[in-house]
């Protein structure tokens, strides 16, 4: 036994694992920490003794929510943009270019507190593990500054210098500087290189050029693709073995089948993430969760927290939309909310590599040796995120062992 203090939890009605070794959940059930990590789960009649123990009374426990796509460096506010939509406007990538100058006036410090707020909102809501991207800064200084503040908060930083390109700037010139200066600045500061693959953003000849350079810099990609229109963005996810591609709004069968067939014969493939609160805000058909994950694809379900798009951190509420207006089961919307986000960030296994290049125990999953990220709802089980939309059903969370909520 190691010096750790130790804690047991008891009284846990349902305990959702996400570990097919006990079929995902464990009824009546207890769990043991120690430092940052689980050291036992099981029925409660078996439980060891440990340090200390927390009684939790019949409520559920799942592992903490792991937000994958997210886009919290940025300053200024949407809020025209978003009354005008709901006025019957479409949505555009240009308006991206609004955030972009409202961030390039704001300090370090006003984006540092801007990300705390909205990390801080989402470990309330019960989110342990964040990604978070650049793409609002589009100088290489921005940029830049944008990863740094990132990186002092989120778990997971992706460079997106190609999200649009700024009002003024040439579009060849503006792909030169992200696919060579912008991503050699970065490049220190981030997992993976992200790309919007839509009209109005970058095509595919264009996309094409960032993953190029981003693989040859051995850097995770992702795209943002299908979210307006059909186009060509799964396609190249799967041809450049993405780690995930996001949004999904217009699939084909293709694109499915592709999706899925990316994970034959091993672990790892292309996580097809898709962003309820998004296509809500945005009045864009719902991505279609349910034939992805009857097709065998992997999925995630992410916020997408940012101000043009999708302004809220509640993994919550995106659970709840999966399950009533996406048809997924309850234990499926979760599991994507935590492990399937894992597997997009890569962090679904023991041994994960964090940015300093050291071994790190899994995220997303309840089993011996993975991270204690444990997320306790005031509710006898999971069902209760969809039964009752809405409600803060938060009590409390651990982040890698610690009680933070
Ligand atoms: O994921 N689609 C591109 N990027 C963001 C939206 C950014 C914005 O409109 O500010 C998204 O929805």
């Amino acid at each position: 036994m190691s010096n750790h203090r130790s804690t047991v939890i008891t009284g846990i009605s349902e305990l959702v694992t996400n570990d097919d070794a006990n079929g995902g959940v464990i009824r009546d059930a207890a769990l043991v920490m120690e430092g940052d990590r689980i050291a036992w789960v099981g029925r409660a009649h078996s439980a060891p003794d440990a340090d200390r123990r927390v009684g939790v009374e019949g409520r559920a426990l799942l592992p903490g929510w792991v937000d994958s796509h997210t886009h919290m460096v940025f300053a200024g506010d949407r809020t025209a943009e978003f009354e005008a939509r709901m006025a019957g406007e479409a949505y555009a990538a240009g308006g991206i270019n609004v955030t972009v100058a409202a961030t390039r006036a704001a300090s370090d410090s006003e984006l540092a507190a801007t990300l705390l707020r909205l990390v801080g909102e989402a470990r309330r809501g019960g989110t342990t593990v964040i990604e978070t991207k650049t793409g609002y800064g589009l100088t290489v200084a921005d940029e830049v500054r944008s990863a740094r503040v990132a990186a002092e908060q989120a778990d997971a930083v992706t460079f997106l210098g190609a999200h649009v390109v700024p009002d003024g700037s040439d579009p060849d010139a503006y792909l030169e500087l992200v696919t060579g200066p912008m991503l050699e600045a970065v490049a220190d500061h981030v997992s993976s290189v992200d790309i919007f693959c839509e009209t109005g953003a970058f095509d595919e000849t264009a996309t094409r050029r960032v993953l190029e350079a981003a693989t040859a810099r051995a850097l995770d990609v992702r795209l943002h693709a299908n979210q307006l229109q059909h186009g060509p963005g799964v396609q190249l996810a799967v041809e450049y073995r993405a780690r995930s591609v996001d949004h999904l709004g217009f699939l084909n069968d293709n694109d499915i089948e592709d999706l899925a067939a990316s994970w034959d014969g091993g672990t790892r493939g292309t996580v097809a993430t898709v962003l309820p609160a998004c296509d809500l805000s945005t009045r864009m058909p719902l991505a279609p969760a349910r034939r992805l994950l009857d097709a065998g694809a992997v999925l995630a379900i992410a916020s997408n927290c940012n101000p043009g798009t999708s302004y809220t951190s509640s993994m919550a509420f995106c659970v709840a939309t999966a399950v009533l207006q996406m048809r997924l089961s309850v234990r499926e919307a979760v599991r994507a909310a935590t492990l399937g986000g894992a597997m997009s960030l890569g962090m679904h296994e023991d041994g994960w590599k964090d940015p300093r290049g050291i071994a790190q125990p899994a995220v997303g999953v309840i089993r011996v040796g993975a991270r204690a990220d444990l997320h306790l709802l005031d509710a006898p089980s999971a069902t209760h995120l969809a039964y009752r939309p809405g409600v803060p059903v938060t009590r409390a969370v651990w982040r890698a062992g610690v009680q933070e909520v």
